[in-house]
């Protein structure tokens, strides 16, 4: 049974933990447990991205130290063989890559294994990747920086892609996250949310700040103030 995802389409923040300090996780979590609304997970294989990062044994560990929802990122090329020992280890959300390919089959898998789904592109992917799928998934992510390290800028040229999965998703009344992912802050984050995100992914704008519980708050705020994060607020 999936851990309390929110309503699809609400304001929600998602710490990544890709900038937290990998020797102490479990404190990281805590800095950000009372703010959260979800954890986000970043798996890279070294492969799909060159970086490695978390597999399952870490998400098993971290499972123990919360209760949060995990909102798991696989950027990897054969995420099709691991997403049993995702879930086993306590996912209860994974995103795939619509560039890897096998996107049904991929689709298909994790739902029967009782997780959320979610489908990834790229800042270079168009929406036409995505678009067959919106119907079956509960999550889009729209890259705003090329995956693979924490700590890039921002790239607004994404904004109308996200513009058209809000408006494909609210023409066909799905009730789907869209999320954003790469140099989300308080700038970027109501800009994003302008264009239809409902869903932030910081990592260095949230375990790079002194109070990491301030910064999500401040993210949020900066989303609110700005009327956006809500596909019900526009
Ligand atoms: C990028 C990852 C992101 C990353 C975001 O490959 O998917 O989740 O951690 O980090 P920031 O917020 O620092 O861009
Ligand atoms: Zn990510």
């Amino acid at each position: 049974m999936p851990r309390e995802h929110g309503e699809p389409g609400a304001l929600k923040m998602a710490p990544s933990l890709l900038s937290a300090d990998f020797g102490n996780l479990a404190e990281a979590v805590g800095e950000v447990a009372g703010v959260a609304d979800w954890l986000h997970v970043d798996v890279m294989d070294a492969h799909f991205v060159p970086n490695l990062t978390i597999g399952p044994p870490v998400v098993a560990s971290l499972r123990r130290h919360s209760g949060l929802y995990f909102d798991c990122h696989l950027m990897m090329t054969d995420p099709g063989a691991y997403l049993g020992a995702f879930r086993d280890a306590g996912a209860d959300g994974c995103t795939v890559h619509v560039e890897v390919g096998r996107t049904d089959e991929l689709i298909g898998q994790c739902r029967s294994l009782g997780m959320r789904v979610g489908l990834a592109a790229n800042p270079d992917t168009p929406f036409e990747a995505v678009e067959p799928y919106l119907g079956r998934v509960d999550l889009v992510l729209c890259m705003t920086v090329f995956p693979g390290f924490g700590g890039q800028a921002f790239m607004a040229e994404v904004l109308p892609k996200v513009a058209a999965v809000r408006r494909a998703l609210d023409e066909r009344h799905l009730a789907v996250d869209l999320e954003v992912d790469g140099g989300i802050d308080r700038v970027s984050a109501p800009r994003a949310a302008a264009a239809g995100a409902n869903v932030f992914v910081a990592g260095s704008a949230i375990f790079g700040a002194d109070r990491p519980w301030e910064a999500t708050e401040e993210i949020r705020a900066a989303v609110r103030s700005h009327g956006g994060g809500s596909s019900g607020a526009r």
